[in-house]
């Protein structure tokens, strides 16, 4: 994969609903990127810090983290970590602490600009720049939609999956008109696809009805070795580089990279 010149493109893992591969994808598509030459940064902007244990950074050990970010009390830049073994892997970890910005930045003058200064400073140095966002709409979300360029929305085909998710299409669209017109939709993802569940393939023709080619054509299966990777904080590449689900996001990371190509190709 050439390297495309530094750009520092934003996009944003958001869906408010749980459990629907937000940080699996952030962790693994992020890995799968720099894997192939792309350097990247992953910021974790959820409480939760799934996306640092997913990748053995342990937060409570940390000095600074996105929190001080937030409050202004640390440097971007001094509070990322470079991941071991994945020299172009690096990461923005969180704290449970940073529940707290929520409300203490409530009340504050341009309350979802945050991030976007967070990132300002470091953006040039990385390809890409992947933000892991909670399971709500809240002011963590609002922050990354309006320092990104696009959203990556991952969902599960299930029954319940299309539910909120016109109330997601619209704070996206809320956010372009208030706050960010470059923000777009990167791409749909289906997330833990089960092919012995005919559901799957309706939700999945439902997505591809409305959304057309935003439907990534690569597709995540359910694999277990994906749900075992967190515990041992690797990415499924480095913990188990043959199994479909390491294969599964090697190859959306090229699906996004030839997307990438084709949108600088026709922006010019
Ligand atoms: N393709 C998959 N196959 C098997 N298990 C998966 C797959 N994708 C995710 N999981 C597991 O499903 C659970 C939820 O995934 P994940 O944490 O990525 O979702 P999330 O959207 O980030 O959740 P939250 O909303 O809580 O942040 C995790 O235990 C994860 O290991
Ligand atoms: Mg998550």
């Amino acid at each position: 994969m050439e390297n495309m010149g530094k750009k520092g493109k934003v996009i944003a893992m958001a869906n408010q609903k749980g459990g629907v591969g937000k940080t699996t994808t952030a962790i693994n598509l992020a890995a799968s990127l720099a894997f192939l030459g792309q350097k990247i940064l992953l910021v974790d902007s959820d409480p939760q810090g799934n996306s640092s244990s997913g990748l053995g950074i342990s937060c409570q050990d940390r000095e600074n983290h996105l929190y001080h970010c937030f409050l202004g009390e640390s440097e971007t830049q001094e509070s990322i970590c470079q991941i071991a073994d994945q020299k172009n892997l690096s990461l923005l970890p969180t704290h449970i602490d940073l529940i707290g910005v929520e409300v203490e930045l409530m009340a504050a003058p341009r309350r979802e600009r945050f991030m976007d200064q967070i990132l300002a400073p470091i953006k040039t140095e990385y390809d890409y720049i992947f933000i892991d966002c909670p399971p709500s709409l809240g002011l963590l979300t609002l922050n990354a939609l309006a320092a990104a360029d696009s959203v990556i929305i991952p969902m599960q085909c299930e029954y319940f999956a299309l539910e909120g998710l016109s109330q997601l299409v619209r704070t996206i669209r809320l956010v372009k008109n208030s706050y960010n017109d470059r923000l777009v939709i990167e791409g749909v993802l289906l997330t833990m696809f089960d092919r012995r569940n005919k559901l799957t393939f309706q939700v999945a023709k439902e997505l591809r009805d409305h959304f057309k080619e935003t439907v990534y054509d690569t597709h995540i299966p359910r694999n277990v070795r994906l749900s075992e990777c967190p515990s041992h904080g690797l990415p499924v590449l480095l913990y188990d580089k043959d199994s479909t689900g390491a294969l599964s996001y090697l190859s959306l990371a090229k699906e996004f990279y030839r997307k990438q190509q084709k949108s600088r190709r026709t922006e010019k």
